[in-house]
């Protein structure tokens, strides 16, 4: 019975895997400790997003701290305008004007990798295409029709859909590149998996301290385990 339920279940996901135009999420590595890597993402972040979307969860301060950047550094690279240590990543454009732009307010993006996940975002940033009956002219491969321009284009180039006819009608199963941009795809793929750090350091940024103090818990607690145990024969040692 047991068996048959499970070959059932097999062949539904294979036939669900067979109808599903939509190629899996890529794979990236999220690490917030490579903080060479979650520096240059804070970088990319400053430069290229934070003129529509913020991150209020996290102080400039904060930062520079758990980074350990200099104010100036910070100031040279990260703070553009009247912007203080200690405010929080706010965004110069208001809900209203994002809504008369694009249709929709850019979101916060303090808490999107934990939300969606780093795979996603690194392949929803990896994922625009051109679509000329868009209002960018850009469409996403993983949030199809998309409110946001591609931002990176000038360093990714211009990427094409890959259309498949399923079931008669045409579908985008993938994307490729056509046009070469300022970077490398390789280089490319680096910037993307260092904004994606950066955003997952944000959506966390205690990590940061709590996975170094867990392992000093857990010697801790081994250490204690071993005295107790010495003590224990000690206390014992009369009596048998
Ligand atoms: C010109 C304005 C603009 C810029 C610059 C911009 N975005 Fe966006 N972004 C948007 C808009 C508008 C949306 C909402 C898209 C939608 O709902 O279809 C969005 C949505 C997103 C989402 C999806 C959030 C969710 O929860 O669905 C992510 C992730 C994102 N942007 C990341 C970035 C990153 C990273 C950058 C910088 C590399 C960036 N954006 C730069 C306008 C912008």
């Amino acid at each position: 019975m047991k068996t048959a339920f499970g070959i059932t279940l097999l062949l539904f996901s294979f036939a669900a895997s067979a109808v599903d135009p939509v190629k899996p999420l890529l794979d990236t590595d999220v690490d917030i400790f490579d903080t060479d890597s979650v520096r240059r993402g804070a970088g990319f972040f400053a430069n290229y997003c934070m003129g529509c979307h913020s991150a209020k969860q996290i102080r400039y301060s904060r930062i520079a701290k758990d980074l350990e950047l200099s104010e100036d550094t910070m100031r040279r690279e990260f703070m553009f305008g009247n912007v203080k240590i200690h405010d929080y990543l706010e965004t110069a454009m208001s809900k209203e004007d994002g809504e008369n732009a694009f249709g929709v307010a850019p979101p916060d993006l303090s808490l999107v990798v934990r939300a969606k996940g780093g795979d996603w975002v690194y392949s929803y940033l990896k994922g625009f295409y051109t679509d000329p009956k868009r209002p960018f002219g850009v469409n996403n491969l993983v949030s199809p029709d998309v409110a946001m321009p591609n931002v990176l284009w000038e360093l990714q180039g211009t990427q094409e859909p890959v259309i498949k006819k399923i079931n008669g009608a045409d579908a985008v199963i993938d994307v490729r590149l056509v046009k070469k941009g300022e970077m490398p795809p390789k280089e490319f793929d680096q910037a993307l998996t260092d904004i994606v750090n950066f955003l997952a350091y944000v959506s966390e940024p205690s990590k940061l301290q709590r996975l170094p103090l867990g392992k000093y818990v857990i010697l801790f607690l081994v250490v204690l385990a071993v005295i107790m145990y010495r003590l224990k024969k000690e206390y014992w040692k009369n009596i048998h």
